[in-house]
């Protein structure tokens, strides 16, 4: 009987570094793109792939996840006494019906290696979804999300499926880079993995990024491997391992990659989204026309007392 990709891990017990203070209380996917958390875009995309069941590997701001997938009884109420009828909608659709969360704990950020691992008590032997959400992905048009896709190619397959991206040669020292093998049209073979490598020992362009569909394999594997780069248990350490025992493919996604781990991709992602919001685009879009650049700043504009003021006045060409 073919197996089906019905779980879904999303590690969020990161350290999230870069972005701090804004994480100290709370994990970095829970910083919002315009009016959504990132986690919230990562769940939508593995619930649209067909995933029913939600593994939250959570850190020491363990609750802000739970809170936020959790049902909000005082809230619902408060909106339903207002008569807020499409804010109830939006608040009770966050976890979609038949969909179940489950949070694991994992008590030290021992790295995503050991996050991963913290899932098995959930996963058990099924094949699984990681979802990194602060790589947001935004949806094909024709091919659907990314996680849409890899299932699919999952269903025919059977075997890990990597996604990947190409990257300039340079970036090579912030991602796993595969050694890919062709095998049909935007699929390889993995024929090795390095986490990092030296642009010189980068054995391809192709980056591994925030999306895998691994075997339950995997799980044995972690445990025995020794920490890695960093003094983390490296996931990608156990997919080099899972690798000389089983197919593993890299798939070259379709969608555009905003990395919001770092805090310029994080902006960017925001410009992105807020241009394409259904209720801001237009007058964002205004407002960042009236901004003015200059050779190496850009200045803003004062600011806008009543936005819509600008509706009318908008050049309706993209930036
Ligand atoms: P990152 O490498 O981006 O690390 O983790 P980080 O701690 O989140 O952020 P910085 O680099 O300090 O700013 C990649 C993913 O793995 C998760 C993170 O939450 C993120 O989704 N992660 C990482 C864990 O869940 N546990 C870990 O021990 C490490």
């Amino acid at each position: 009987m073919k197996r089906q990709v019905r779980k879904a891990v999303f590690p969020v017990a990161g350290l999230g570094t870069r972005f701090l203070p804004a994480t100290k209380a709370s994990p970095k996917e829970m910083l919002p793109i315009v009016d959504k958390p990132l986690i919230q875009y990562a769940v939508e995309e593995a619930v649209a792939a067909g995933v029913d069941t939600l593994v939250f590997i959570i850190g020491r701001t363990k609750n802000a996840i739970a809170d936020h997938f959790d049902k909000a009884y005082e809230l619902e109420a408060e909106l339903e006494a207002r008569s807020k009828t499409e804010l109830l909608k939006v608040v009770r659709s966050i976890v979609p019906s038949g969909v179940e969360c489950v949070y694991v704990r994992q008590a030290e950020a021992l790295g995503l290696g050991h996050a991963v691992l913290c899932a098995r008590p959930v996963v058990g032997e099924e094949p699984f979804a990681v979802i990194l959400a602060d790589d947001l992905i935004e949806e094909d048009s024709r091919e659907g999300g990314v996680m849409s896709q890899m299932t699919r190619y999952f269903n025919k397959y059977q075997c890990s499926i990597l996604g990947v991206e190409r990257v300039p040669l340079a970036e090579s020292d912030k991602y796993g880079i595969v050694h890919p093998l062709p095998f049909a049209t935007r699929l390889s073979n993995v024929d090795g993995i390095v986490e990092k490598p030296k642009p010189a020992n980068a054995p391809s362009d192709l980056a591994v990024v925030g999306r895998y569909i691994l075997t339950s394999r995997i799980f044995d594997l972690l445990t025995n491997i020794p920490r890695g780069a960093g003094n983390e248990i490296q996931l990608t350490d156990g997919i080099a391992a899972l690798l000389s025992e089983e197919q593993v493919l890299a798939y070259e996604f379709t969608g555009r990659r905003h990395d919001c781990g770092s805090k310029l991709g994080y902006l960017v992602a925001t410009v992105e989204y807020g241009l394409r919001h259904p209720e801001l685009g237009e007058q964002f879009r205004a407002y960042l026309q009236s901004c003015q650049f200059g050779d190496s700043t850009l200045t803003a504009s004062p600011p806008i007392s009543n936005p819509s003021s600008l509706r009318g006045e908008v050049d309706a060409d993209p930036l």
